[in-house]
């Protein structure tokens, strides 16, 4: 049903300095696929062929590898290795990757409304592809298990984790009555709260459903923590004027921003996906 995947990507990743000076955070490899590869083929597994990526300066091999790359294929054609390009030709043929540039670095809020024009007035994923996502023991993806709920709730909803009290100052972080297992109506939210302001622990992972109305409460939002537009300020109004969901999936997320959970995740992918 939801079609429009965004992918913020403009960051600086200064985290992964000097390795980001001059490639983008998300074309870092997990084993022989960049991050962002991961998250597109989870949102096209959760049935979406839309990619729009916001992007900024310095971002342009993020285009170029969903592009067709003639030179090489044609290098390649007929020998084994063509098998190895196999599945990006897939994603390539198969989709459809707009691009658009946040100019000034603003916040993910600001990021989602740069992204405005390349989903248009329709219901949209967010994706965050610094975090690595793997499904449930079924093979369903997160996009996927969120969309499906989107189905039956209409409502934006936001993926949650638990994380330890000593974390919450890196996440939005929810307060919720609970609706069933799993699934909370958000009532409170706060930005990168210390533990003692934690409203609970169940933190926002990147993964986002979110309706069109976002982009309206978005522009009139004003910066809040750090002072950049947070998403997570326009998602409590959209709470309070309707419904926001959490919703605490099923599966594993390796936080691939930070270099611990970049290793982990290289580890995991390399023994269940690489050799496995
Ligand atoms: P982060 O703050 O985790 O990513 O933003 P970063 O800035 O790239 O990394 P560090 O902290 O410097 O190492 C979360 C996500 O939101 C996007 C980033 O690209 C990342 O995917 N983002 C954030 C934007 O696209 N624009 C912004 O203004 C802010």
């Amino acid at each position: 049903m939801i079609k429009n995947c965004l992918f913020p990507v403009a960051g600086y990743g200064t985290r992964f300095l000097p390795a980001t000076k001059a490639m983008p955070k998300e074309m870092l490899p997990l084993v022989n696929k960049p991050l962002v590869q991961y998250g597109v083929e989870e949102a096209q597994e959760a049935g979406m062929n839309n990619f729009g990526f916001v992007t900024g300066r310095g971002k342009r091999a993020i285009a170029d590898h969903f592009d067709i790359s003639y030179e090489l294929e044609h290098q390649i054609q007929g020998s084994g290795k063509e098998e190895l390009l196999s599945d990006i030709r897939g994603l390539i043929e198969n989709n459809t990757f707009s691009f658009t540039r946040q100019h000034q670095m603003k916040g993910l809020g600001h990021a989602i409304l740069s992204g405005k024009s390349l989903v248009g007035d329709n219901p949209f994923a967010v994706l965050l592809a610094d975090d690595l996502c793997v499904g449930d023991t079924a093979g369903n993806g997160v996009l996927k298990q969120m969309s499906e709920l989107y189905a039956q709730f209409r409502c934006s909803i936001v993926a949650i984790q638990e994380v330890p009290a000593d974390q919450t100052h890196k996440y939005g972080v929810i307060a919720g009555e609970s609706m069933k297992e799993g699934l909370y109506r958000i009532s409170d939210m706060v930005e990168k709260p210390a533990p003692e302001d934690a409203p609970s622990n169940l933190a926002i992972i990147g993964r986002y459903i979110l309706t069109p109305d976002i982009f309206e409460i978005i522009e009139s939002t004003p910066p809040g923590k750090n002072g950049e537009v947070q998403i997570t300020d326009a998602l409590l109004t959209q709470a309070k004027k309707g419904c926001v969901l959490a919703y605490k999936f099923k599966g594993q997320r390796f936080d691939c921003g930070s270099v611990d959970g970049f290793v982990d995740a290289t580890n995991y992918v390399y023994q269940n996906v690489y050799k496995g």
